[in-house]
């Protein structure tokens, strides 16, 4: 038997922006997906998926999920043709549109066959088989999922388009900073709305590339804002963050929503978080007194709300 764990994340700031080759920074969550696998007589691979969900979650991303699991072990070269793997998901992540779950699914995947083949990989190795992984979740994923699922922390995130290394650097910021993150409930594709960026940006080069401009001077000033634990300065990136997302059409009414939510209760700042057009929102509070308010509040609202800390 063989097992593994892969961390949730949550994007602090430049979802989508990554895509495109620009910075994104990202905090790895305490929460993880676990793995198990065991080489039973047979050939093939089954799964039994025990992570709680959202509902709905795990039924819109079934075919993505065996997509997934697939690229795995064909990246890493695991005979399924003489022998069968029994793979099991659990773990206290909540699978969830804009939490990672497909990347930590993937992460803990890699490190649970790496431990029952004895492949010794290294995280750069998982890494890359949790980024094969995530292909079949993404359709061009920015890695930024897979990557801060493996190494953990904050992250800083640029995916280098001509297809050499990424750049990954860890931050230390001196604050932990609370945050809430409240799940609409509604999963969305990542491939699909992506891919509506992509096509947005073709018919709108100009547009778009006043918006990415704007962008990475906020990726930069967010950078240093976290290195000098400066939680005002982060809120108000995340508020500027959340427009830009909204000018690129990735925040569904119910993400504007509940960023109203938040911060109509003290939240310092609020965005959307992943994919977007559902999925999670993020709403940074500036003690644990006003994070349990704004999550009471969302709650009341009939959503789920998490609390933890970043930095
Ligand atoms: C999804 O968590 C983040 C996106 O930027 C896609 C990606 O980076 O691959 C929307």
């Amino acid at each position: 038997m063989g097992s593994g764990k892969g961390y949730g994340k949550t994007i602090l700031f430049g979802e989508h922006f990554v895509v495109f080759g620009h910075p994104a920074i990202a905090s790895a969550l305490g929460s993880y997906t676990t793995a198990e696998v065991k080489v039973v007589e047979g050939k093939g691979w089954t799964v039994d998926d025990q992570r709680p969900a959202t509902p709905g979650y795990k039924k819109k991303k079934f075919d993505e999920a065996m997509q997934s699991i697939t690229n795995v072990i064909e990246h890493l070269g695991i005979d399924i043709e003489t022998q069968q793997l029994e793979i099991a998901f659990a773990g206290d992540l909540i699978a969830a549109s804009g939490v990672g779950a497909s990347a930590a699914q993937c992460t803990s995947l890699a490190r649970a066959l790496n431990d029952s083949f004895n492949l010794n990989l290294d995280d750069e190795k998982i890494n890359e088989a949790a980024y094969e992984g995530e292909k079949a979740y993404h359709g061009t994923p920015s890695g930024i999922d897979n990557t801060a699922s493996t190494y953990g922390g904050l992250i800083w995130f640029i995916k280098n388009l001509s297809g050499g290394k990424n750049t990954m650097d860890l931050l230390q910021s001196p604050n932990k900073m609370p945050l809430v993150i409240a799940n609409s409930g509604i999963t969305a594709s990542t491939t699909e709305v992506v891919a509506d960026v992509r096509q947005l940006k073709e018919e709108n080069p100009e547009k778009f590339d006043k918006i990415f401009n704007e962008y990475k001077i906020l990726a930069n000033e967010a950078k240093k804002a976290l290195l000098d634990g400066n939680i005002n300065a982060v809120a108000k990136l995340m508020n500027q963050n959340h427009k830009l997302l909204q000018e690129i059409t990735v925040s569904g009414e119910i993400n504007d929503k509940l960023v109203n939510l938040a911060l109509e209760n003290g939240a310092l700042g609020a965005k959307m978080t992943g994919t977007g057009r559902g999925g999670l929102v993020i709403a940074l509070a500036e003690n644990e007194v006003t994070q349990e308010k704004i999550a009471v509040a969302i709650e009341k609202e009939g959503y789920d709300a998490w609390k933890t800390l970043i930095g």
